[in-house]
């Protein structure tokens, strides 16, 4: 199965190529932008805790059965898990991974551009409408754009192309040379702010926020947030890894030879790499914060009332901050990819050209971000809101925090219960015997476990 269907949508160069690619997906909104602002609305320290628990429970374990199950089925996730569970003597049922996370990745992909597209206006904006800012002008810069649907929808309409034009070209192209450049100057531009945090005199602050455990501060909403954010920061739960790792043949290039590739420790450098620029990005974000008597909980605008502040007081500010933001609007690029990737190559599996599939995803997740765009001005009232959101909360609440653990679920309990036990091992290859019972084990039990409680928890079961 795997040999006619791969060439059809493209193979990876090299193991590297690939950590490229699916840091590139992980790497996104979700570390820079997302990660200090839940921090802050969740109360700091205790949050972060049980988020890097969840990253290392149930993150890393899902994604290596991620990996794998792309590269055994090498279909997009839908028409993988159809002739996995098929494999297995499983039921149908499980090709419901494949469809939920195609439907999950769709509506996230709608909100993403339109927050992306804030990015790309402050790229704009930097240059002009920052110098000699003030905590009072920056908030005016933000709340002015959010007013602004126009803006908005225009910045949603650019980035959704950017997006869904990458996907057309097919992901190895344009992709590859993209992430090699943007996420080694990210670190960079990160490690930049986190140096000026160290000047504002309130870095320990910073620090203390976020790394001091307070156990009261832990509601049953924070611990669901954590768990949905340990899933959205690391791509997981919907099948976007799935796809990437379907692109992965067995034997790739490593340092220049062809060997088989372990699975295990290429998923371990791709979350390390993840959570350390979250981690960093939130070092940076909060000293800026305390040092100018900011609010932590400021919400969705977090990043963007912060950093424009700090880059007007840095030497040569414009200039980093024009570039910062210039990242951003890359690293979003290089997830939003992956969110529109398992459809448009279901799609093509059933005979669709790339190009039209990608248009026709391209289109309809644009018309659906309307309504983000919309959350934050027309429709912001009361009158508006289910459950006391509105309809970008909604859609982010329902995606991150239910669809894609829900996902992250079924993936494990696929993985680790129905496929066979010979053909999970023998995809993996890892090298340690030891390290394959302990991910098994945690697989089967402990990541499952851990879900399904957060989720009764959350509603208020037990
Ligand atoms: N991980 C990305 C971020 O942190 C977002 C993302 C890309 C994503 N692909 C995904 C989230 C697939 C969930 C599933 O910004």
């Amino acid at each position: 199965m795997n040999k006619e269907i791969k060439p059809l949508h493209g193979v990876w160069a090299s193991r590297w190529v690939f950590i490229l690619a699916a840091t590139g997906s992980a790497v996104g909104l979700g570390n820079i932008w997302k990660f200090p602002y839940i921090t802050g609305e969740y109360g700091g320290g205790a949050f972060v805790l049980v988020y890097l628990a969840c990253i290392l429970v149930i993150g890393i374990p899902v994604m290596t059965a991620e990996v794998m199950l792309g590269r055994r089925g090498g279909l997009s996730p839908i028409h993988t898990m159809q002739a996995l569970a098929k494999q297995a003597q499983g039921r149908r049922f499980w090709s419901l991974i494949g469809y939920m996370g195609a439907l999950a990745g769709f509506l996230i992909l709608s909100f993403y551009s339109v927050i992306a597209g804030w990015a790309l206006y402050y790229v704009f904006k930097m240059p002009t409408a920052f110098t000699d800012a003030t905590a009072e002008s920056v908030d005016a810069v933000y709340k002015g754009l959010l007013a602004d649907p126009a803006t908005l929808t225009g910045m949603h309409f650019i980035f959704m192309v950017l997006s869904m034009g990458v996907v057309a070209f097919g992901v190895n192209r344009g992709l590859e040379r993209m992430v090699r450049i943007v996420m080694p100057l990210l670190f960079v531009l990160l490690a930049v702010l986190l140096g000026y945090a160290t000047t504002t005199g309130h870095f320990s602050e910073g620090l203390a926020f976020l790394f001091t455990f307070e156990p009261e501060k832990l509601t049953a909403e924070a611990v669901i947030v954590a768990m949905g954010h340990s899933f959205f920061t690391l791509s997981l739960g919907l099948g976007a890894i799935m796809a990437y790792g379907a692109y992965m043949p067995k034997e790739m290039m490593v340092g220049g030879v062809r060997k088989p590739v372990s699975i295990g420790s290429t998923v371990l450098i791709i979350a390390l790499l993840d959570t350390l620029v979250a981690l960093v990005a939130g070092m940076a974000i909060f000293p800026i914060v305390f040092a100018n008597g900011l609010e932590p909980a400021a919400g969705p605008g977090l990043m963007f009332v912060t950093l424009p502040l700090a880059f007007s007081q840095m030497p040569m500010g414009i200039l980093f901050g024009t570039l910062f933001f210039v990242l951003v609007v890359f690293a979003a690029w290089s997830s939003s990819i992956s969110l529109g990737e398992p459809l448009v190559a279901w799609l093509v599996e059933r005979g669709w050209k790339r190009v039209r599939a990608s248009i026709l995803i391209g289109v309809l997740a644009f018309i659906l971000g309307m309504g983000t765009v919309f959350s934050f001005n027309l429709y912001s009232g009361e009158e508006y809101q289910l459950f006391g959101r509105n309809f970008f909360e909604l859609v982010e609440f329902l995606t991150t925090n239910i669809m894609l653990p829900l996902g992250g679920l079924l993936i494990a309990i696929f993985a680790g219960w129905v496929m066979k036990e010979t053909h999970a091992r023998k995809e993996l290859m890892m090298k340690n015997f030891k390290v394959y019972l302990v991910w098994r084990a945690v697989l089967r039990i402990l990541a499952p476990l851990a879900i399904a409680v957060v989720f009764l928890h959350a509603f208020g079961i037990i």
